[in-house]
Order: structure tokens, then C-alpha cells, then sequence
């Protein structure tokens, strides 16, 4: 399973990077916003940045076009920045026919908002690189999100669709163990969840006996 950062924030995915287990990074409107990148020209350069510190992975940029023809343009610019952009698009009817589109004309695409695997075949019939469930978000309404990454990926699977699941909205470490049980490609993450899986109260209290060992007499 490989590992995204969810963040736009800079120092964050250096960091994610350091570790050295990043293999891609998302953002959204949202992300950007909570950053202060606002402004076309800055959240452009704010992509190239971020592709030319990840350039080993996958980077998704968001569209905020809702409409057909505004969503190629829209999408069309942002692949334009480096050749590891893939567009985000949200899960709507002009958003799978754009999909379509991209797939056709070799942009990849990663399909957001998905809450349902009825979303998610959609949006790999009509060939998107990603789909991304949103399992915090379903877990914070009351359903199990963790479910919806099992159901797809047994769906992928049985019928061979080469979309990959790309698990987001993930809340915490415990997230991101059950979309690798379960069958996730990729899990997109904020730093905080993907630290969290450095944890365990044994560890620390092996690591410190250990070193009361090494300097005891
Ligand atoms: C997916 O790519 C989204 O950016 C993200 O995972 C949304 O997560 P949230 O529910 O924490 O906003």
C-alpha cells in the first residue's frame, strides 16, 4: 500500500518525506485555504513546489470547476505543471464525463467525494488513475467508512478494474491499518495519523530498558 500525505502544508510533507515512506501527496480546496495559498498564480506555485519536493509521486490537484467545459480547461492547466500532477475531480455528472475525457486524453485522474461503491464503479468505468472514499467523514455520520474500502476493493477486484482505491479522510493509525487490510492501494493521510503508527507503549518502555542496560556497570 503505498502512502500519500493529505496536507498542503509544506513543512509537513517534508517531513512525511524524510521519513521516507512518502509516495504521494493530495490537497483540496480546503487544505490550500487553510494555508493561505489563495490567488491562481499561487496555488499554481504552490503545486510546482510541492512536485519538485515529492518528485517520486503522485501529486492531485483539485478542480474547483463544477461545470464540463470548465472542468478540461480548469483540469487541462493543472496537468500542465509537472507530468506527476493527476487532476482531481469531484464525484458529479459533469465531474464523470470529464473523467472520461482526461482518461481519454492521457490525464490521469483521481475521482473525490466518493461515499458509496456505486460511486466508485462509476468513476472506474469512466477510467479515473484513483478513487478516493472518504471514510472519516462517513465514520463522523454515523456508518462504518473502513466497510466501504472492503466492498470496493472485492468489487475492483472480481471485476478487474485497474482504478486504484485511494482511502482518505483518514482520521487516525487505526485508519490506516484497516485500509491495508482491506485492500486499499493508497492511503492519504495528515501527518499526524501516519506518525501515529511509529506508537506503541512496549516500544518505549523496551527501548528504555534497553538503554538502562547498555550503561549499566
Ligand atoms: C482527500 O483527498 C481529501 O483531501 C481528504 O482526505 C479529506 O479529508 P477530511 O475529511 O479530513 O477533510
Amino acid at each position: 500500500m503505498k502512502f500519500f500525505i493529505d496536507t498542503a502544508n509544506l513543512a509537513q510533507i517534508k517531513e512525511a518525506h524524510d521519513l521516507g515512506v512518502l509516495d504521494g501527496v493530495t490537497t483540496n480546496p480546503s487544505l490550500m485555504h487553510k494555508e493561505g495559498i489563495k490567488g491562481h498564480e499561487n496555488i499554481i506555485k504552490h503545486y510546482k513546489t510541492i512536485c519538485e519536493m515529492v518528485p517520486q509521486g503522485d501529486i492531485s490537484a483539485e478542480v474547483v470547476a463544477t461545470e464540463f467545459d470548465a472542468i478540461i480547461k480548469e483540469g487541462q492547466e493543472l496537468a500542465a505543471i509537472h507530468p506527476n500532477i493527476v487532476v482531481k475531480v469531484p464525484m458529479i455528472k459533469d465531474g464523470v464525463k470529464a473523467i472520461k475525457w482526461f482518461t481519454d486524453h492521457q490525464i490521469r485522474t483521481n475521482c473525490t467525494l466518493v461515499f458509496s461503491a456505486g460511486q466508485a464503479i462509476l468513476a472506474a468505468k469512466a477510467g479515473a488513475a484513483y478513487v478516493s472514499p472518504f471514510i472519516g467523514r462517513i465514520d463522523d455520520s454515523g456508518w462504518d467508512g473502513s466497510e466501504l474500502i472492503g466492498q470496493i476493493a472485492h468489487i475492483f477486484n472480481i471485476q478487474g478494474y485497474q482504478t486504484q482505491i485511494l482511502a482518505a479522510s483518514i482520521r487516525s493509525a487505526l485508519h490506516i491499518t484497516k485500509c491495508a487490510e482491506l485492500g486499499a492501494h493508497v492511503v492519504t493521510a495528515p501527518l499526524e495519523p501516519i506518525l501515529g503508527l511509529l506508537k506503541h507503549p512496549l516500544t518505549d518502555i523496551g527501548l528504555a530498558k534497553f538503554l538502562a542496560d547498555a550503561k549499566a556497570e
